[in-house]
């Protein structure tokens, strides 16, 4: 199935979502049209029993994302500026970072300022070994405000997090993944084919599981929540699922596991 709007391209390949962010001309950079195309496709996605693993990447081999779309930031006011960055936010980054299935960021090219944003809140990252990576907001006289500030300093940690937005610098891939920013180099022709590799060992898990795994991961994130009694609580409600008891009997049984999602 290919389905295809303005900027986005979405195709379904064995219960794996591969959305291709298609604006070749412009670097893929992501205006407010395009934000609301990944949305709606995401919330679509994310009822779809088919659809078990998603992976975003970007069109061509030169960039996943330069960035928020630059000719739309000129001239905003105050008020106009907060409600772009609330409104990225709650349908994209935390909407990503939020999502009840795995999110892949296959990282082709420039990922710079949103892309890097978009990149940091998927769950996972593997890059192109010929990719480079940064948030050059102060070179225009802004800071990150997709949630750049926060997610880089939780991946890298503050001291690379401070150097990297205040020089606006961007790093190459060795770096990145030296810095724990990245899960995976790879040659570019076999980014997908990685991606991939991850997504079908996630689909033979329990999609149940794996939601409640990556809510409580976040929970340990969310300054509002104690991860760990996340974790107790979950751990605990698993125990009355369909998949906890087919899976724990299947692997007493000697069989493979029959997991159905609730
Ligand atoms: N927003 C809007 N348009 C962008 C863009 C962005 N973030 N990044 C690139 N583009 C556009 C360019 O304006 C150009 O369009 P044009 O051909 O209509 O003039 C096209 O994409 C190609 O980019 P170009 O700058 O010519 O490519 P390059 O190879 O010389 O440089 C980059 C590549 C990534 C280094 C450079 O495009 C760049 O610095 N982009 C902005 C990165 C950024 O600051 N991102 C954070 C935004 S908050």
């Amino acid at each position: 199935m290919l389905v295809k709007s303005e900027n986005i391209i979405c195709e379904l390949i064995n219960q794996i979502l591969v959305i291709t962010i298609n604006r070749p001309d412009k670097l893929n950079a992501l205006n407010k049209q395009t934000i609301e195309e990944l949305h709606e496709t995401l919330v679509g996605a994310e009822n779809q029993n088919d659809v078990r693993v998603v992976i975003i990447t970007g069109s061509g081999q030169k960039a996943f994302v330069a960035g928020a779309d630059i000719s739309e930031l000129a001239g905003l006011s105050v008020e106009e500026g907060k409600q772009l960055s609330s409104n990225g936010h709650f349908k994209i980054f935390n909407f990503i970072e939020n999502y009840s299935k795995p999110i892949i960021a296959a990282i082709n090219g420039f990922s710079l300022g949103a892309g890097l944003e978009l990149a940091m809140a998927c769950h996972i990252r593997v890059m192109s070994d010929t990719a480079k990576m940064g948030l050059p907001e102060v070179s225009l006289g802004l800071i990150p405000g997709y949630g750049g500030t926060q997610r880089l300093a939780q991946l890298v940690g503050k001291g690379k997090a401070f150097e990297m937005i205040t020089s606006g610098d961007s790093i190459n891939a060795q770096d990145a993944y030296k810095w724990g920013l990245v899960n995976h180099l790879t040659l570019q022709e076999e980014l997908l084919a990685k991606c991939f590799e991850i997504s079908n060992k996630i689909i033979l898990k329990s999609p149940h599981a794996v939601k409640i795994a990556i809510k409580t991961i976040n929970a340990g994130y969310n300054n509002k929540l104690n991860g760990f009694e996340v974790e107790i609580e979950e751990f605990g409600k698993i125990f009355s699922t369909h998949d906890a008891k087919e899976g724990v009997s299947a692997f007493l049984e000697k069989r493979k596991p029959d997991f159905k999602g609730e």
